[in-house]
């Protein structure tokens, strides 16, 4: 690709080296490391000028990655760089989207605002939109592209399980749960789910009748894992097979791959949009399509 750079700002490094290869952009140089006091020295080494900059920034966990993301990006400008693109494939703060008790910050309208500051268009997969529906409700930037994994889990389940049963382990599951049984040709059920903390949940399973199915519980995130281990445990307890776990985001936590085994699961499976072990399935594809698309308009410009 012409009149573009790609830079990694923090973290996931084989997937920025995938994109690269693939969009075949070169990789800008840059030097970043802490002074002694923990703040950010910062020294980009490639001729920036008038290009367009891919800035892949691995942001779960964000918030010591986001003022040094923050710091290369405008650096990037300052230095001459046309437009900045933040692929962000997983796109944090997005849960906290309300008020829920008096008092509180909405933090994905805050941190949306945060990032329109400094970049120019955004590219994630599957944000966890659920009060906001539309990113740009939130963000003030020229482009935003919303992408999806759900044809490539649904590949990986064509690929790997006979007989699967599509299950979304809470409401909001059910937009990616339904296409994803729709592409795998099978069934689909959604559990309902009640959040009483970070970590505590209970569920209700409707009655299923497809037990000779293995269960494949389907989600954006997993995070602590409760909600998919409440799940694991009621569908074992109901003579299922031992049902396989797929996340799009493994935001995982130290115990959160092991604590899953434990409950039951035969296999936890995610996407490549935070680097972790069970990264399975490579997404890399969907977001160079979105860029050889938005470079024929936006980025050319
Ligand atoms: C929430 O609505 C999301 O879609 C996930 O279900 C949730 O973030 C999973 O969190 P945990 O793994 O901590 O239950």
């Amino acid at each position: 690709m012409k009149n573009c750079l790609i830079f990694s700002a923090a973290g996931n490094t084989s997937l920025v080296t995938l994109l690269a290869n693939k969009l075949k952009v070169a990789m800008g140089l840059l030097e970043m490391r802490h002074f002694p006091d923990g703040e950010t020295y910062l020294r980009i080494d490639t001729d920036v000028t008038n290009k367009n900059i891919l800035l892949v920034g691995e942001i779960d966990h964000p918030n010591d990655k986001l003022l040094p993301l923050m710091f290369l990006a405008q650096t990037l400008k300052e230095l001459g760089a046309k437009k900045i693109f933040l692929i962000s494939p997983y796109l944090p703060y997005m849960r906290q989207d309300k008020r829920f008790k008096p008092g509180e910050a909405v933090t994905s309208r805050l941190f949306a605002h945060y990032l329109s500051g400094w970049i120019d268009g955004l590219i994630t997969i599957d944000p966890h939109l659920h009060r906001i529906k539309n990113l740009a409700d939130i963000f003030t930037i020229e482009s935003i592209s919303v992408l999806h994994a759900a044809t490539k889990m649904a590949e990986w389940i064509r690929d790997n399980i006979e007989m699967p049963l599509i299950i979304g382990p809470d409401a909001e599951s059910q937009q990616w749960v339904a296409e994803v049984a729709k592409i795998v040709d099978a069934p689909y059920v959604i559990i309902q789910k009640t959040r009483y903390d970070d970590s505590n949940v209970s569920i209700s399973i409707p009655e299923i009748k497809e037990t000779n199915r293995t269960p494949v519980l389907v989600d954006d995130i997993i995070s602590t894992g409760a909600s998919m281990q409440a799940a694991i445990q009621e569908l074992i307890k109901r003579q299922f097979k031992n049902p396989v776990c797929i996340g799009v985001h493994a935001l995982f936590n130290n115990h959160t791959y092991d604590n899953l085994i434990k409950a039951g699961a035969q296999n936890v499976i995610t996407c490549n949009t935070i680097l972790h072990p069970s990264n399975k399935i490579d997404i890399s594809d969907i977001i160079v399509d979105e860029i050889i698309h938005l470079q024929s308009s936006i980025i050319k410009k």
